[in-house]
């Protein structure tokens, strides 16, 4: 399988390293020469300045899409229009409207869009999946906190046409999951706030808000750029009728469940996963998608959901009601 990667000079270094040890990584792209430089004399690798000259040059199955959000819709058209798939990197558009689009263009290319929300290969969060789909039953009350420990100093990370500020562009990921674990959102309400990155305003950097989903289920989230490297922490509670459960540890890296069950509530269950790489885990679900035509789990529907929930969010900061979703 062909792969090319799109966008060098952050994520896009992990994908390249990820990517040359499961599949051909057939070459690179990157706007910056420097950039490109470096990736592609490092691997051996062709290096296209231009994403245009590179679908036109190369024979691609597959790509990688590093690059920031304002660009992944016009670089989905490229691909699609080659019969590449698509790895998207989170959040998928800026948009709803170029989420759509995205889905449509590989629709009707016939090709597979996968967008990469990490957190759904953590193993713990896919244990937790499990559990309450199993013998915890669903989750009728959750907690979410992600409160990101750095400042991104990037001006497209913040620009409202393109990564949004970090509701949109890194907790994506949090509204991803609660997704993921609960389902479709019905109505959220959110406040927000500039503190910590007042000079960003009047794009906020933290919100606390609440949803309620179709199920049933309630859940309040606490995300944004407000922590720091010494406090580095994420962490899950999730209660259901049968029972009780929790996902925690450094963020990024939430490597320890606990639950027990309400008819021996003292009995609690640890259990740790060291090691995992959910990267690792995520690209290889990518190339078994595009092999088994299988609808890949982070697929571009569920891509829209999470940028629209985190919309919805900083829509309902800025308007103080809340914004109905169904
Ligand atoms: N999954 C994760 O954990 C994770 C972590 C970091 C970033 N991301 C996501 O990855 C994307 C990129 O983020 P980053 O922090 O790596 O960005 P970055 O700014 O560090 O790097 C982006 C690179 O893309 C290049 N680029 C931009 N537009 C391009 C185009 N049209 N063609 C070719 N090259 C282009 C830039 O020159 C730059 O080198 C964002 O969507 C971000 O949210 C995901």
């Amino acid at each position: 399988m062909r792969i090319a990667v799109i966008g060098l000079a952050g994520v896009g270094k992990k994908h390249v390293q990820v990517f040359s040890e499961i599949a051909e990584l057939a070459c690179v792209c990157d706007l910056n020469e420097e950039v490109l430089n470096d990736t592609s004399s490092k691997f051996g690798l062709k290096g296209y300045a231009d994403a245009k000259e590179m679908f036109e040059a190369e024979q691609l199955d597959a790509v990688s899409l590093c690059t920031p959000p304002k660009s992944h819709a016009p670089l989905t058209e490229m691909a699609a229009a080659k019969g590449a798939s698509i790895l998207a990197e989170k959040p998928m558009a800026n948009s709803v409207e170029n989420c759509r689009k995205m889905i449509d263009v590989c629709k009707d290319a016939g090709v597979t869009l996968m967008i990469a929300q990490k957190k759904r290969f953590v193993p713990t969060v896919a244990r937790l999946k499990e559990l309450t789909e199993g013998d915890l039953g669903p989750i009728k009350f959750l907690l979410h906190r992600y409160p990101h420990p750095g400042m991104s100093q990037k001006d497209w990370f913040w620009s409202a046409d393109d990564g949004g500020g970090p509701i949109l562009e890194n907790a994506v990921h949090a509204a991803d999951t609660i997704r993921f674990l609960c389902g479709d959102v019905e109505r959220v309400y959110a406040e927000g706030s500039t503190a910590f990155a007042e000079h960003r305003a009047p794009v906020i950097n933290c919100a606390v808000y609440t949803v309620r989903f179709k199920s049933g289920a309630i859940a309040n989230v606490g995300a944004g750029m407000a922590s720091c490297p010494g406090f580095s922490f994420e962490d899950f509670y999730a209660a259901t009728d049968k029972g009780v459960a929790e996902v925690s540890g450094p963020f990024d890296n939430a490597d320890t469940i606990r639950f027990a069950f309400r008819e021996n509530p003292k009995d609690v269950t640890e259990e740790k996963v060291e090691g995992a790489d959910p990267f690792l885990l995520e690209m290889q679900h990518f190339i078994e998608c595009i092999e088994q035509k299988k609808e890949p789990l982070t697929s571009g529907y569920e891509g829209m959901k999470a940028v629209e929930l985190c919309l919805a969010v900083k829509q309902s900061a800025a308007e103080g009601k809340p914004i109905d979703l169904a």
